[in-house]
């Protein structure tokens, strides 16, 4: 896979960049990012990337041509012509990043992320160069870079032999619809609490179902909302049925 990233703050992803799983997934070859300073495309002495709104009011306003320009040449596209890519805009008024969202998007070849600062971009950004819009959150970041870089990290771990485990995405919280069950290691008695018994036994099927029954339990008392939308055994149904009946919610 192949991210380009277009931002007026390409220092900002090197730490993140070069350690964990996006290091090893860059020296594996698995993804190459290319971080854009969308600066080296503004006209002028200044090379001016903003300005102020038209209609008045406060803060600035990113301008269109240095971000057209840097896309259309990054991306090899005609003018005028559709791009060969993704083009997602970070912006908190794009669609909510969910588990959902980002495998969809782990599936493409190529991404392109412009990370939006000060008030905002232009709207014929959004309107004639973006295909997508993402944000991470409902709240507001004083830049689309910490949110690109959310967006990478959760794409990266998702591209085939980027963990150690390979089931490890199946696996996750999020992934089948529910919140992963608690993990213990090493030492089985810690300041005297315990690991649970079930976990020491060696009985895969017992450890099965246990893990089972905690992703819903935890599901249930912390993101019942999730539950609406997963898939549940008939075994898993008698599971929470019995929880309700002994909690209330
Ligand atoms: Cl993508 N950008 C900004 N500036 N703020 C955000 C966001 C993005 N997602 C959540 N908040």
């Amino acid at each position: 896979m192949q991210i380009d990233i277009f931002s007026l703050f390409p220092g900002m992803f090197v730490g993140p960049f070069a350690d964990s799983i996006i290091k090893r997934a860059i020296t594996a070859g698995l993804v190459s990012i290319a971080v854009h300073n969308i600066r080296d495309w503004a006209a002028g002495r200044h090379r001016q990337c903003d300005d102020t709104p038209y209609g008045g009011g406060g803060g600035m306003v990113m301008k269109p041509e240095p971000i057209f320009a840097a896309v259309e040449e990054v991306l090899e596209m005609q003018p005028g012509a559709p791009p060969p890519c993704p083009v997602i805009l970070m912006t908190p008024q794009g669609r909510l990043l969910t588990q959902k969202v980002a495998c969809e998007l782990a599936t493409h070849q190529r991404l392109a992320l412009i990370c939006g600062h000060y008030e905002g971009v232009d709207e014929r950004v959004r309107e004639h160069l973006a295909t997508d819009e993402i944000s991470i959150g409902d709240y507001v970041l004083s830049g689309g870079e910490l949110a690109a870089m959310v967006l990478v990290d959760a794409l990266v771990r998702l591209l085939p032999g980027a963990l150690g485990d390979a089931e490890a995405p199946a696996k996750d919280s999020h992934a089948g619809g529910l919140l992963e069950h608690p993990h213990y290691t090493r030492p089985a008695t810690f300041r005297g609490w315990s690991v649970p018994d079930v976990l020491l036994k060696g009985d895969h099927a017992q450890v099965a179902r246990w893990r089972r029954e905690m992703a819903l339990l935890r599901t249930l008392q912390r993101r019942p909302d999730m539950l609406v939308d997963t898939l549940l055994t008939e075994e898993d149904e008698i599971f929470l049925d019995k929880l309700s009946n002994k909690y209330e919610y």
